[in-house]
């Protein structure tokens, strides 16, 4: 099936690795905010950085718009009663020209069972119909607003993005090594995950199951543990290791704890697993893991939070 995700606009390189990591695929166009992919239907409302999916009716020059509007059977995809939405182009009149394709048109704006959209992109328009509206309920789960709170803890977007870019699947196993409040494993426990988090610090588990269960996540495992010393059998590993303050680094040298944990993980997963892992951008370590791809996360005027992928 011919998809376009139409993306956030806040970080197009991480919307678009986003989509690449859940579909696996390699082929892909992009128009600025709009990827188009081949791939089978998937549970597209665990995108983070996607704000709808549609199903592909066609691409065209806006020189050849019309001419191609008036090509197409909207009427093999028409239910009950339908709106178009065209951004950056004349609405009304792609909307009567649809109108006088169908064979009973009703229209309705407010809550239509098809919607036509239209997008105007880098000298191209792409039109699609509406699957799914994604990206939702990520301002409830903020962390100030969870029973568990600490001001260390992610924003449930960035941190279900990191989750996608493991192309962790559902019934699978996630391991975050230094947990915290549970940010992650919330993530990926909403998509149906297994979920196994550890910490050093007793407060921050507590916190976390505080977390876990406010959002009734069943199938999840804390405990008590030195990120360098783990071994958790795991299909993927996503983690936000500490960076700042020195109490949460247990006063150890933070480039050491990095590479002591990249090392240790390194033993125990599987070939061809993912880790992701989000620090500052200036910081440098080695790795054992084979890093597939950076993208970096503006987060304000001093702090670049750069993601890494990589593959064991
Ligand atoms: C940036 S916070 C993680 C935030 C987390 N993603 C959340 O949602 O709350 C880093 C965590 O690493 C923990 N930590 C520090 N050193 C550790 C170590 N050696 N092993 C395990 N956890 C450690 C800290 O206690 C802290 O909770």
């Amino acid at each position: 099936m011919k998809l376009l995700f139409y993306l956030s606009g806040e970080n197009l390189e991480l919307a678009k690795e986003e989509v690449l990591a859940l579909t696996h695929m390699k082929k892909y166009k992009q128009y600025g905010r709009v990827v188009l992919l081949n791939t089978k239907k998937f549970d597209f409302s665990r995108l983070a950085f996607t704000k709808k999916v549609l199903k592909l009716v066609f691409v065209s020059s806006e020189k050849e718009l019309e001419k191609n509007v008036k090509r197409v059977n909207w009427q093999r995809n028409y239910k009950k009663d339908y709106c178009v939405r065209a951004h950056g182009l004349d609405e009304k009149k792609l909307a009567d020209l649809i109108w006088y394709k169908l064979k009973e048109p009703k229209v309705n704006l407010k809550n239509p069972k098809t919607l036509f959209e239209f997008f105007k992109v880098e000298k191209r328009v792409v039109c699609g119909q509406l699957i799914e509206v994604t990206g939702k309920g990520f301002k409830q789960r903020r962390p100030d607003l969870r029973p568990g709170f600490h001001p260390s803890s992610m924003v449930p977007k960035l941190a279900r993005a990191c989750v996608n870019l493991s192309s962790i699947k559902p019934k699978q196993k996630m391991y975050d090594p230094f947990c915290g409040t549970g940010g992650m494993m919330i993530e990926a426990g909403l998509i149906g995950c297994k979920v196994v988090g550890s910490d050093l610090s007793e407060n921050m588990l507590k916190k976390a199951k505080l977390n876990l269960d406010h959002f009734n996540i069943k199938n999840y495992k804390l405990f008590k543990a030195d990120a360098t010393k783990t071994n958790v059998k795991c299909d993927a590993i996503v983690t936000d290791p500490p960076y700042g303050k020195a109490s949460a680094l247990f006063k150890t040298d933070r480039v050491e704890l990095y590479e002591n944990f990249l090392k240790n993980a390194y033993n125990f997963m599987k070939n061809g697993s993912k880790l992701v892992m989000v620090l500052p951008n200036t910081i440098k370590f080695k790795t054992p893991f084979k890093k597939i791809k950076t993208i970096d996360y503006y987060v304000h005027h001093s702090m670049t939070r750069r993601i890494y992928i990589m593959v064991k």
